[in-house]
């Protein structure tokens, strides 16, 4: 009974993930709406994967709950901005290639999804050496990414 309760709930939840994703797509009306949507996104997102990365490099006293809970929100938004890179959505400091070479953009952004998944795992395993070799291959993600895609 327990478990079916479990099975019905995942399905619910993950029926309401999807039409989230669905809707956030065809929220964007207009360009600039996307494009405050994916800025406040990488915001958010930048502010968890620091916390994350202070505590990896020393800079802040590591503490697994708080690495947890970062880590918890970060495999969260790691998933937002993307839906905010549709057609018709150039501008804010996205270089144009983006849209003229949509599948190297996904690729980054898989490779990205791919390392901070790896994080998320380490930064909840409560081992800080595992935190410290996840952290410095996803900052790289961020990194490619925005070096071939982002203005300064
Ligand atoms: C696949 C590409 C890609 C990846 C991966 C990526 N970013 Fe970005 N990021 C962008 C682009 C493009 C913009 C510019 C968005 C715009 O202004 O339209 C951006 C913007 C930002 C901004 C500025 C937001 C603002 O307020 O204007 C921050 C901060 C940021 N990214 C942090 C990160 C961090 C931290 C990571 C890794 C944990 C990351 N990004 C990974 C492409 C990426």
């Amino acid at each position: 009974m327990r478990f079916k309760n479990l099975v019905a709930t995942t399905l619910i939840g993950s029926t309401m993930l999807f039409a989230g994703a669905a809707s956030a797509q065809q929220a964007f009306g207009k360009a600039e709406d996307a494009v405050k949507y994916r800025q406040s996104s990488f915001s958010v997102l930048a502010h968890h994967f620091g916390t994350l990365g202070a505590m990896a490099r020393g800079k802040a006293p590591f503490d697994a709950k708080v690495a947890a809970e970062n880590a918890d929100v970060l495999a969260v938004v790691a998933n937002l901005p993307w839906a905010a890179f549709g057609a018709g959505t150039e501008g804010g400091n996205s270089k144009a290639a983006i849209w003229q070479e949509k599948a190297q953009f996904d690729e980054k952004q898989q490779q990205f999804e791919a390392e901070a998944g790896k994080l998320v795992a380490a930064a909840k395993s409560g081992d800080l050496d595992k935190l410290k070799a996840a952290f410095g291959p996803a900052a790289q993600t961020c990194k490619s990414c925005h070096d071939a895609y982002k203005n300064k």
